[in-house]
């Protein structure tokens, strides 16, 4: 297992990481010489996922975890705490979007199941991992965001990823203000922890093929993985309450809030 930049093997732990992104900045951390934890909701997917991984020689080991279920969330925290006693990398990664409807005929309930997951469920697993954090040298939390979050560019109708053409910027009331909250929670979780070697920071993967979006996405998981990683596995020089996006440059470009 290679060493972090402490010299001590790196523990990390990715939500939502059966499938998709999740599961490609897992397998990439784990190649890095991480010990990743593989969370997922349900329990198949899980372990399927986890033996595909260990098929290929990583250390990876599938825990429980629903970022809904507050329960599920602290058993998973007491498990690495006894397992490894801390954390190097939080990867909170698990995200929903409901049906594409527009912000007049979305049920206030399709508004509230998303932000449990991607909004309350963020928050929740970071405070259940901050005291494994807290004893890292060098934690880091990476919260997958989403360029459809960002309020200055909404507002100007541009989107710098180049997905969308001038003037067109999708309007998912569920899902864009989920991640515009993630990005304020992404904030002032970097603020708190300013004076500590944690560092907080967001990233835009791209658009990349998965089922959230009908694997319509031009890049691979592996590719929207790149920056996750980047970010997970930052030096202690790295940016804290930055927004990155994936833009095929050696560091990703630094979004807008
Ligand atoms: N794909 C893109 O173009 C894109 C762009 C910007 C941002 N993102 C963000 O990237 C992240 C990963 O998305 P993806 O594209 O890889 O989509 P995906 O393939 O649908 O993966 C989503 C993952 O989140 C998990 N999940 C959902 N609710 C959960 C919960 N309550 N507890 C634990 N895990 C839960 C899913 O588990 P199940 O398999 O059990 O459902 C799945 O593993 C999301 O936050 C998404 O918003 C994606």
């Amino acid at each position: 297992m290679s060493a972090d930049i402490t010299g001590a093997p790196g523990t990390a732990l990715v939500t939502g990481a059966n499938k998709g992104i999740g599961r490609a900045v897992t397998r990439r951390l784990a190649q890095l010489g991480r010990r990743v934890y593989l969370g997922a909701r349900d329990e198949q997917r899980g372990l399927t996922a986890e033996r595909e991984l260990r098929g290929e020689g990583l250390d990876v080991h599938f825990v429980h975890l629903d970022v809904t279920d507050e329960s599920s969330v602290s058993r998973a925290a007491k498990r690495i705490e006894r397992e490894v006693g801390h954390l190097d990398a939080l990867v909170n990664n698990a995200g929903i979007g409901g049906p594409p409807l527009p912000p007049s005929r979305t049920p206030l309930d399709e508004v509230r199941r998303t932000y449990e997951t991607n909004v309350f469920g963020v928050i929740a697993v970071t405070n259940a991992m901050l005291p494994l954090l807290r004893r890292s040298p060098a934690g880091r939390i990476v919260n997958m965001s989403s360029v459809l979050g960002s309020l200055a560019h909404a507002a100007a109708l541009e989107d710098p990823t180049g997905v969308f053409p001038p003037g067109v910027f999708p309007v998912l009331l569920d899902y864009n203000t989920s991640k515009a909250a993630l990005n304020a929670v992404t904030v002032t979780y970097a603020n708190e922890l300013r004076d500590t070697p944690i560092l907080v920071n967001a990233v835009s993967p791209g658009f990349v093929a998965t089922d959230i979006n009908g694997h319509q996405g031009t890049l691979t998981p592996e590719e929207g993985a790149r920056i996750p990683v980047l970010l997970a596995t930052l030096g202690p020089d790295g940016p804290t309450a930055a927004f990155v996006g994936e833009d095929s440059t050696p560091t990703g470009q630094r979004l807008s809030w």
